[in-house]
């Protein structure tokens, strides 16, 4: 053959090759995404717990969890939240339903293992899900951060996240079977960078980081550790509306529990996948651009907001407000 024709052979050989592996990764994700059959969560046990369980996400995993027949340990800060919760299960699902309270931001690593532990005693739990999460009330850079808001999302999105697993591990080990499913987000995983929610996106980093190292280290035992990557959903703390690709916590939650027990790392919800593919195709400097841009925005309109309401306060004389539990509409995922 001719150098010509080598060359030819040889680049439509590495094309179709590339055609090819892209073709077996599209059919594996339509397999996963709507062929698959989802795993029989009772046989992981019969007890689930799930953090951040009275709204939100969490929320409509528990309402979902309890409608396979599932038990629930709700793990959660507000004791009315969690009553509420708790009636609406069992009056839906008939099954059991117990609730540990514990504000994450407050309680320390140890002690809140120690009350899992405590809380799970005698229970054959088989699913951990830790679902509780939190962001900044608005998009700031990262030295206007206050120590308040610093350490309330490390602890709840890092410390608690951490010693629960920790604390349920074990009793999982015994019996050769479990499944942990993390909740993290697109913020880390499809977007290259997050600029001025910088702690929240290095949370969910540590997340995804950690739920990929677990997972291979407790495989062998029988235990399926995931991070699941949802991009918008409609909750409190994205405060959008639900729409084509915000879902609402209730269909989202429906297609992320078929995932349980499968890859260490999925986007779960189909429109989210799709976004994720689109999204990475474009180039990382017009993204890091774009979302600075995009929060620089919602900084300045949650300073606006802010402004706003301390004046407001000043004027009825009020406390100061919890800078924590503000609404200034900042769009996160
Ligand atoms: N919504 C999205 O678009 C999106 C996108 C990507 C990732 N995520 C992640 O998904 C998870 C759920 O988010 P969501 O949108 O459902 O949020 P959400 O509606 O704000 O619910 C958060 C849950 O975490 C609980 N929580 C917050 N601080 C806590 C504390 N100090 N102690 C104990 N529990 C605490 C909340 O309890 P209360 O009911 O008492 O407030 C609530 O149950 C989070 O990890 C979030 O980072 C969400």
């Amino acid at each position: 053959m001719e150098g010509l024709e080598w060359f030819l052979v040889a680049t439509s050989s590495i094309g179709f090759i590339c055609v090819c592996k892209a073709l077996v990764k599209f059919l594996k994700w339509v397999w996963a995404m709507f062929l698959r059959p989802p795993k029989n969560l009772k046989e992981y046990g019969s007890w689930a717990i799930i953090t951040g369980s009275t709204d939100g996400i969490g929320k409509a995993m528990a309402f979902e969890l309890a409608s396979k027949g599932l038990n629930l340990l709700l793990v959660g800060r507000n004791p009315l939240k969690l009553e509420a919760t708790l009636k609406e299960i069992r009056e839906r699902h008939g099954v059991e339903v117990k609730f540990v309270v514990i504000d994450m931001q407050k309680v320390g690593g140890e002690e809140i293992a120690k009350r899992i532990e405590e809380a799970i005693d005698g229970l054959d739990v088989g699913l951990l899900v830790n679902g509780a999460g939190l962001a900044y009330p608005y998009a700031r850079f990262f030295h206007e951060v206050d120590l308040e808001l610093m350490d309330a999302i490390v602890k709840v999105n890092v410390e608690a996240t951490t010693w629960i697993t920790k604390a349920v591990i074990p009793s999982m080990i015994k019996k050769k079977k479990g499944a942990i499913l993390n909740i993290g987000s697109g913020s880390t995983v499809v977007l290259p960078s997050y600029p001025l929610v910088t702690l929240y996106a290095a949370t969910k980093g540590y997340l995804a980081m950690f739920s990929r190292c677990i997972s291979l280290e407790y495989k062998h035992q029988g235990i399926d550790i995931q991070c699941q990557v949802p991009l918008f959903v409609s909750t409190k703390m994205t405060k959008m509306k639900s729409s084509v690709f915000v879902p609402t916590p209730e269909l989202y939650s429906k297609t992320c529990t078929r995932w349980i027990g499968y890859e260490k790392l999925v986007v779960p919800y189909f429109l989210h996948s799709l976004q994720a593919f689109l999204i990475k195709a474009i180039p990382h400097a017009f993204l890091d651009s774009y979302m600075f841009s995009y929060f620089l925005y919602f900084r300045a309109r949650g300073i606006s907001k802010d402004s706003k309401n301390k004046t407001l306060l000043a004027a009825s004389n009020s406390a100061e407000p919890n800078i924590i539990n503000q609404d200034y509409s900042t769009k996160y995922m």
